[in-house]
């Protein structure tokens, strides 16, 4: 029997009290991203009187040379202009010396979003067109998926940004962008364990994609960021950052906005765009 225990304890891995895990401080979780690895992310800006700067508010991600996808639960109150926003693309780290910030031009909250219910509600998720092109060293667009894209439970994505690294833990200086894998939990499993804690039915709407584990999450202030996943080598965004409860608990996995559900209307602004 003690030789059988001996065999199984190594795959135990990392939860065997006391066995020396690899570093996992986070997003939640995770790792520094290397450069050039998601040349999509940008952060999201708004001026803080405060601190004199244009501070990180969100994620998003670039679609097109000049369409950034994020949140609409970023870009509250919903009176604020395009002016009041900026977003930086191509820098890992945030407010390093001589990053250049694009301006937007407008914003394209989805119709349905509704700023009472919050993200919870669904159709989280919003376009802002830059002034100009953001040049191909600064940012390399994502691809979309097909509308009809369905994702396997289970399957290995990556969200990536400069969020919380727990609870109340926010990233510390110099700001550097982290990634981390995210297996997909299916929608009705996750609306098991949102509906105690949600006042919603469901919880988790068809409009929405879950991901994450324990120890391997989103949190504050990635949101309006993406949710990658690859097949046959081409990386596709198939999340939007969006809500979810506290960051890294087992039992509640990230919600993200599923963008396969948005995908025509996307289309409908945002030209295609073939790659470099
Ligand atoms: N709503 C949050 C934000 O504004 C992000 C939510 C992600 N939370 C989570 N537990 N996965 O940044």
């Amino acid at each position: 029997m003690l030789w059988l225990l001996l065999l199984i304890l190594p795959c135990l891995g990392a939860s065997v009290p006391g066995t020396p895990g690899p570093e996992r401080p986070g997003i939640v979780g995770g790792c520094p991203v290397a450069a050039r690895s998601f040349p999509w992310q940008v952060s999201l800006r708004f001026y803080s009187m405060r601190q004199h700067r244009w501070q990180h508010q969100c994620g998003g991600s670039l679609v097109h040379p000049r369409w950034v996808l994020t949140a609409a639960h970023c870009l509250e109150p919903q009176e604020l202009g395009a002016c009041a926003f900026r977003v930086q693309a191509g820098g890992l780290r945030l407010y390093a010396p001589g990053e250049e910030l694009s301006r937007v031009v407008q914003i394209i909250r989805h119709p349905e979003y509704n700023s009472s219910l919050g993200a919870a509600g669904g159709a989280d998720i919003a376009l802002l067109r830059l002034e100009a092109d953001v040049p191909r060293g600064r940012g390399v667009p994502v691809s979309l998926p097909a509308a009809a894209l369905s994702i396997p439970a289970r399957k290995i994505c990556w969200v990536t940004g400069w969020g919380d690294l727990g609870y109340h833990r926010p990233l510390p200086p110099p700001y550097h962008l982290r990634e981390v894998a995210v297996p997909v939990v299916g929608n009705g499993e996750c609306d098991q364990r949102y509906r105690n804690s949600s006042r919603h039915r469901p919880a988790i709407r068809d409009d929405m994609l879950c991901a994450g584990d324990k120890d391997q999450n989103s949190c504050q202030g990635d949101s309006g960021g993406p949710l990658v996943c690859r097949w046959n080598c081409t990386w596709v965004q198939v999340g939007v950052v969006s809500w979810g409860r506290c960051c890294g608990l087992q039992n509640f996995p990230g919600v993200y906005t599923r963008v396969a559900s948005y995908v025509p209307w996307i289309r409908s602004y945002v030209p295609w765009f073939s790659g470099p």
